[in-house]
């Protein structure tokens, strides 16, 4: 039986060395298709789904957990997903991964990390903004989605005082439903439990 690490290490999906494809991505996926990425993924369910949905669209999937990522590796086993690639990571680092190559930034139920002090950790933050504009290739794009009001009033605030536009904001994603909605695993569970889910997309030039 496999341990974690031999799992993560000898799956296909995943790129071991993320650093070393800065500026290079066209060369992993063998294309020039738009990248869209996930930070903080999870067990993989939206960006496996959207990879399969969206086949001309290539998906990065980044998540820092062995325990979290693994998971998705195994969901993947008898898969063959052509533009979708996982990094085990932190995101804090994301700059030095792509370089001006990414087209969509998704961010699904993220830690809100509710603590004033913590506040620079939230993924929406104005430090992680700024990290984004590096890695952006052209019109920045953040879809995000959320339970925690907090973490999405926050959000909105940030977004647009940092310069981006909001549009579709919901605060009742079931209610407003989008076309080809893919749910992730937190979406799954706290739709079941009744809990609204919040959405939102930000525009930037
Ligand atoms: C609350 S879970 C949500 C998982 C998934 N997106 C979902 O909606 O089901 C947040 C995930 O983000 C990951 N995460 C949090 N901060 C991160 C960071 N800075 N870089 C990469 N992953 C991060 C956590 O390890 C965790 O798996």
């Amino acid at each position: 039986m496999k341990n974690k690490e031999e799992i993560i290490k000898s799956s296909n999906y995943i790129i071991l060395n993320p650093y070393d494809f800065y500026g290079k991505w066209d060369c992993v996926f063998k294309n020039d298709n738009p990248i869209n990425i996930e930070i903080g993924m999870g067990k993989g369910d939206f960006i496996i789904g959207m990879a399969k949905q969206n086949p001309n669209i290539n998906y990065v999937g980044i998540e820092m957990y062995d325990s979290v990522i693994v998971r998705a590796v195994q969901k993947l086993e008898n898969e063959d997903i052509k533009n979708l690639r996982l990094i085990r990571m932190d995101a804090k680092e994301v700059e030095k991964v792509f370089n001006k190559e990414v087209d969509t930034i998704y961010l699904n139920f993220s830690d809100p990390w509710p603590k004033k002090r913590h506040s620079k950790r939230r993924l929406t933050s104005h430090e992680f903004l700024l990290k984004y504009d590096k890695i952006f290739k052209g019109e920045k794009k953040i879809f995000q989605k959320t339970d925690n009001i907090d973490l999405f009033s926050f959000s909105i605030e940030s977004l647009s005082t940092y310069g981006y536009m909001l549009k579709n904001v919901t605060m009742d994603l079931y209610n407003n439903m989008i076309v080809g909605n893919i749910a992730t695993e937190y979406e799954k569970r706290f739709n079941k439990q009744g809990v609204k889910i919040c959405r939102l997309e930000a525009y930037k030039d």
